[in-house]
This record gives structure tokens, sequence and C-alpha cells, in this order.
């Protein structure tokens, strides 16, 4: 479904991605891992166009998208969750949703169809606060919630997110890992997903792909991939343990 090839971001002096390739295969959730500073966020950056990349090549559906405006992006389908929720405050929990299935569809709704919609979507992330209320009243799970629920209400095929359960308890959690799972089966969306709470994310990623300073050190099943030295190493021997 998305091929990146050789994808390279130079900050400067600095190369925060370096010769990165990977594939997104239709229907499976992907784990993107790796240390802070390691290139995740910058990698989502160039995939949903908010950064042009260095070289390299993006490929989605067949169709090469690198350096495409994130609008563009989006209405090709892919959406993408920021690591820091901005809602907008002005707006109640379901307006803030109802604008991404507005705007950010490849076909304009109505007011009416955007607000069902985004209904529907707050309902499947089990967002359960008053919908008509501001978003300013959620604690920091309650946010991601919201962030998720705006990338989804544009109707992606495939979904970037980037530490969506950032915030929540260990219950919580669970329950959101199993919530992502849901998403995926009755949206039908492939999900690359960044997290830093491993046990959770390997318990439920088809595949993982490891970066550190910008490179690709390891790619395959969870449970060889936790197993490599290099990503012991890379995690500074810290034991990725799995549930
Ligand atoms: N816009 C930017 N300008 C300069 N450096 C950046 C920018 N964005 C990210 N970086 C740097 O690139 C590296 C990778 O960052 P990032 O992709 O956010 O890592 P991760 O999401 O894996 O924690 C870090 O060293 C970060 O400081
Ligand atoms: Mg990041």
């Amino acid at each position: 479904m998305l091929t990146v090839t050789n994808l390279t971001k130079r900050f400067g002096g600095f190369t925060a991605l370096n010769e990165v390739s990977f594939e997104v295969n239709e229907g499976e959730i992907l784990g993107l891992i790796g240390p802070n500073g390691s290139g995740k966020t910058t990698a989502f950056n160039c995939i949903s166009g908010a950064l042009r990349p260095s070289s390299g090549s993006i490929t989605f559906q067949g169709r090469e998208i690198a350096g495409l405006t994130p609008d563009a992006v989006c209405h090709l389908g892919i959406a993408r969750t920021f690591q820091i929720p901005r809602p907008f405050r002005k707006l109640s929990i379901v307006e803030n949703v109802a604008v991404a299935a507005h705007y950010g569809a490849a076909e304009r709704t109505g007011e009416a169809e955007a607000r069902r919609r985004a209904a529907k979507i707050l309902d499947l992330v089990g967002l359960p606060a008053d919908p008509e209320a501001s978003p300013m009243l959620l604690g920091a799970g309650g946010l991601k919630k919201l962030e998720l629920a705006r990338a989804l209400a544009t109707g992606p095929r495939l979904l970037l997110a980037d530490e969506s359960l950032g915030g929540l308890d260990p219950a919580e959690m669970a329950g959101a890992a199993e919530m992502l799972k849901r998403v995926r089966r009755e949206l039908e969306v492939t999900i690359v997903w960044v997290e830093h709470i491993m046990a959770t994310l390997m318990r439920i990623v088809d595949r993982v792909v490891v970066l550190d300073h910008g490179e690709k050190i390891a790619e395959g099943a969870p449970r060889e991939v936790a197993e490599d030295p290099r990503v012991v190493e890379a995690y500074l021997g810290e034991k990725i343990v799995l549930a």
C-alpha cells in the first residue's frame, strides 16, 4: 500500500533520516519504533506532507506522493495524528471531529453528514465525554482519543498514529489497544503505529520496523525484533518484555 524508498531528511547539516526504506501492507498494523530522536515523527512528517523529503521516494497505492502538500496527501487517503494534540479550543468535541470529516475527506460533506460521521467516530474511539463539551475539559487520554477521531474522520485508507496512547494509564492502555484493532476492522484502515509503550505495541502489531539515529536497524515479527541484538543495544540493553 505504501512504499518508502531511500527516504532521507536533513535539517541543515543534521541527517534525521538516512536512506530509510520500508513497506506497509494493506490491512496490517505496522509498529514503527525506536528511541527518542530516532526519526519516527520525521518519517510521518515526510509521508504526510508536513515536511518535504531531502531525497527518496514515497509511493501510496502506486502513486508518488513525496513533496505533495498535507491537504493533498490527506485527500488521497492518508491521515496522521500529532504527538501533541492541538484541538480547536473554541469548538466543541464533536465540532472538532466534524471539521475533519468536512474538510479532510476526498469529497466534501454537508454539515449534518459531517456531524453524523463525527458522532460515529467518537463512539468508535471510545470517547465518552459529552460531545457538545469543550475539548479543553478533556484530560491527556481524552485529547489523544480526540486526535485519533479527527484523523479517522477524514476517512483514511492509511492511518499514521504518532504516540496515540501516550498519557493513558496501564488499564486504559490495554483497552486502547483493543480499540485500535476495532478501528482497523470497522473502518478497514491500515495502521502505522508509533508508540513508546513497547509491551502494548508488540502485542498488537503484525510487524515492526525499528529506527535508530535515522536509520532502519531491524524489521520483522515482534518476537524476532525484540530479540535482535541491535535493537536491544539501541534501547540501551533495556529488555523488551512481551506479554
Ligand atoms: N524541524 C526540525 N528541525 C531540526 N531538527 C529536527 C526537526 N524535526 C526533528 N528534528 C530532529 O530530528 C531528529 C529526529 O526527530 P523525531 O523524528 O522527532 O524523532 P522521534 O519522533 O523518533 O522521537 C531529532 O534529533 C530532532 O531533534
Ligand atoms: Mg516523535
